[in-house]
C-alpha cells in the first residue's frame, strides 16, 4: 500500500517515524477516520472539521485539514481503490523535537501522515450485533478532541474483550456516555436517547447522521443524559461509528437488553442509513469538494 507522510508518497513499509516524535512520545495529536463508500468519502467536510477543531485544541497551527482531500483522492487513485469501500486514516502530531513537554520551537513541522486500507469483506454487515459492559470512564476531560492519546481507550476496550464483549460503554458520575469507539443511543418509551455534545464525549460525525435521521424518520429524539440506572430498562441500546454505521447492542453486562433482539427504532435507522448511503453514491460524485 502507498501512504502520505510528510509531503511524501511512498510504500507504508518504508514510511517511518522519528523516535522523538511527539505522537510516539507524548500521544501529541489528533486523527480521523473517514468511510469511503465506492472510494467516495462520506461526509468528509464533518470529519475535517472536527480535525480543524482538535488541531486548534491542540494549537497545532501550520496543517490546513483542507490538503487532505487532494491526498486522500490521491491515496484512493496509487493504490487502485477509486471505486471500493475504504477506511481513510489520518494522523498529525506536533513533530520531531528533543523531549520536552512544552511546546517545541514555532518552526518544528507537525508529521503529517494519511492511509487507505480496504473495508474487510463483511464489515458492513447489516445483522451485526453486539454485547457490551458499563465500566466507569477514567478517561481525560477533553473527550471531544480525537486525540491519538487512547490509552484509557485501550484499557478500557480490553477490559470488554476479557469480558467476552465487543465494546465497553464509560460511565462517569451516573451517566453513561459512549463506547470507547462509538457513540450511544437509548430508546425509552419510544423516544431516541443520546447525551448532549459536551467535552465528555467525541462529537461523533455518525451521531449527527442518526439525529438527521430521526427528524427526517419522524421519530423523536432528545439529546439527553443516558443514565447509567436507567439504560439497564431501556427498550432498545445502539451505537454508532464511522466504521461499523449503527449496530444494536442486544446484551449489556451479562443481561439481554429487552428481549434480547436488534429492536424496531434501531432497525429502522439502520435502513434509512444505508438509504442515505445509496442517495449519496447516486448522486454526482463531488464528495471530495468543499
Ligand atoms: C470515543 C469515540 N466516540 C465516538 C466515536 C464515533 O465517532 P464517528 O461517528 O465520528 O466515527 C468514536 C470513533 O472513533 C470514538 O472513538
Amino acid at each position: 500500500m502507498t501512504v502520505f507522510l510528510n509531503g511524501k508518497y511512498s510504500p507504508r513499509d518504508e514510511a517511518t517515524v522519528s523516535v522523538d516524535d511527539r505522537g510516539f512520545l507524548f500521544g501529541d495529536g489528533v486523527y480521523e477516520v473517514i468511510t469511503a463508500y465506492r472510494g467516495r468519502p462520506f461526509r468528509l467536510n464533518a470529519h475535517l472539521e472536527r480535525l480543524r477543531y482538535g488541531l486548534a485544541a491542540l494549537r497545532i497551527n501550520s496543517v490546513d485539514p483542507e490538503i487532505f482531500r487532494q491526498v486522500g483522492r490521491k491515496l484512493l487513485a496509487d493504490n487502485e481503490l477509486t471505486g471500493s469501500d475504504c477506511t481513510l486514516y489520518i494522523q498529525v502530531t506536533r513533530g520531531v523535537a528533543p523531549r520536552l513537554h512544552s511546546f517545541p520551537p514555532e518552526n518544528t513541522q507537525p508529521t503529517v501522515y494519511m492511509s487507505v486500507t480496504p473495508l474487510s469483506a463483511g464489515a458492513r454487515s447489516p445483522n451485526k450485533t453486539i454485547t457490551a459492559i458499563l465500566i466507569p470512564d477514567f478517561r481525560w476531560s477533553r473527550c471531544d478532541i480525537k486525540s491519538v492519546s487512547l490509552v484509557a481507550n485501550v484499557l478500557a476496550r480490553q477490559r470488554a474483550i476479557d469480558a467476552g464483549v465487543k465494546e465497553a460503554i464509560l460511565v462517569r458520575d451516573g451517566v453513561a456516555l459512549e463506547g470507547t469507539f462509538t457513540s450511544l443511543f437509548a430508546v425509552f418509551r419510544n423516544e431516541v436517547v443520546t447525551n448532549p455534545n459536551s467535552n465528555y464525549i467525541l462529537h461523533g460525525v455518525t451521531r449527527d447522521v442518526v439525529l438527521e435521521l430521526c427528524k427526517a424518520q419522524g421519530i423523536t429524539c432528545r439529546e439527553t443524559p443516558i443514565f447509567e440506572q436507567e439504560i439497564r430498562q431501556a427498550q432498545e441500546v445502539f451505537v454508532t461509528s464511522t466504521s461499523m454505521e449503527i449496530v444494536p447492542v442486544i446484551e449489556l453486562d451479562g443481561k439481554p437488553v429487552a428481549d434480547g433482539k436488534p429492536g424496531r427504532l434501531t432497525k429502522r435507522l439502520q435502513a434509512a442509513f444505508q438509504d442515505v448511503i445509496t442517495s449519496f453514491l447516486e448522486q454526482p460524485d463531488d464528495s471530495w469538494e468543499k
